[in-house]
């Protein structure tokens, strides 16, 4: 029989961007596409597993078998993750926006013919942070992604540590690859122990179930 090592587990995933709003019909963004957080997400459920899926706004559909929770902001994706909690594996794909527009405002801005409005922005909830920090209900396993330009390896070493999750999955974002909205990721797994192990190039479909095997394996139940 397939193995479900998952079976009836709660996890959760979050995946795709976060838009910030500037005013009613601008937004800060990044180039996600949610694509591996999706897969995530399906490999999950394809693994028994009971999944809440906290998506930014995407372009790809609501994978089979999993529990959709669309938002827009990162405070709202925040909110999200804490109402899908607990869970035995969360893990954190989504590319927050790190920054919003201090002052969302309520009419759109208009080019009025002065300069060119500033831009204040004040800083995003740090939602990895914030569930690998739990003092009660923390998920038993936390995973973290490092999406990178260079010095992939060594980026991934820190963010373990200054966000005290227990694996971070980093991969290469800079433009050459085509990893942000590509198909296809390259990734590699950084340990508490310190431990690295880098993948072959494989389909983000492939990629998830590999991760997802990874994870079950990992969690102590
Ligand atoms: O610091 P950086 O944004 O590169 O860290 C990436 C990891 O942290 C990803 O797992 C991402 O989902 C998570 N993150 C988060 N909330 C933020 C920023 C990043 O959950 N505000």
């Amino acid at each position: 029989a397939f193995p479900r090592p998952l079976a009836g587990r709660r996890v959760l995933v979050t995946s795709g961007p976060t838009h910030e709003p500037i005013d009613p019909v601008r937004y800060l963004a990044n180039r996600s596409s949610g694509r591996q957080g999706h897969a995530i997400a399906q490999a999950a459920a394809e693994a028994g597993a009971l999944v809440t899926l906290v998506s930014g706004p995407v372009a790809i559909p609501n994978p089979p078998g999993v529990t959709v929770v669309r938002v827009e902001t990162a405070r709202e994706m925040l909110a999200a993750v804490e109402a899908a909690l607990p869970a035995v594996l969360a893990v954190f794909a989504a590319a927050v926006a790190d920054w919003r527009p201090a002052e969302a405002k309520g009419a759109k801005i208009k080019k009025d013919g002065a300069a060119p409005p500033p831009l204040t922005l004040a800083e995003n909830p740090d939602i990895l942070a914030t569930v690998s920090g739990m003092a009660q209900g923390r998920p038993g396993l936390v995973v973290g992604f490092a999406a990178e330009t260079n010095d992939v390896i060594a980026h991934a070493q820190q963010k373990l540590a200054r966000k005290g999750c227990d694996l971070i999955v980093a991969n290469d974002v800079s433009a050459e690859g085509g990893v942000m909205g590509g198909t296809r990721n390259t990734v590699h797994l950084v340990g508490r122990d310190g431990a690295i192990e880098t993948w072959p190039t494989l389909d983000k479909d492939e990629v998830a179930r590999r991760l997802v095997e990874r994870f079950a394996g990992m969690i102590v139940l």
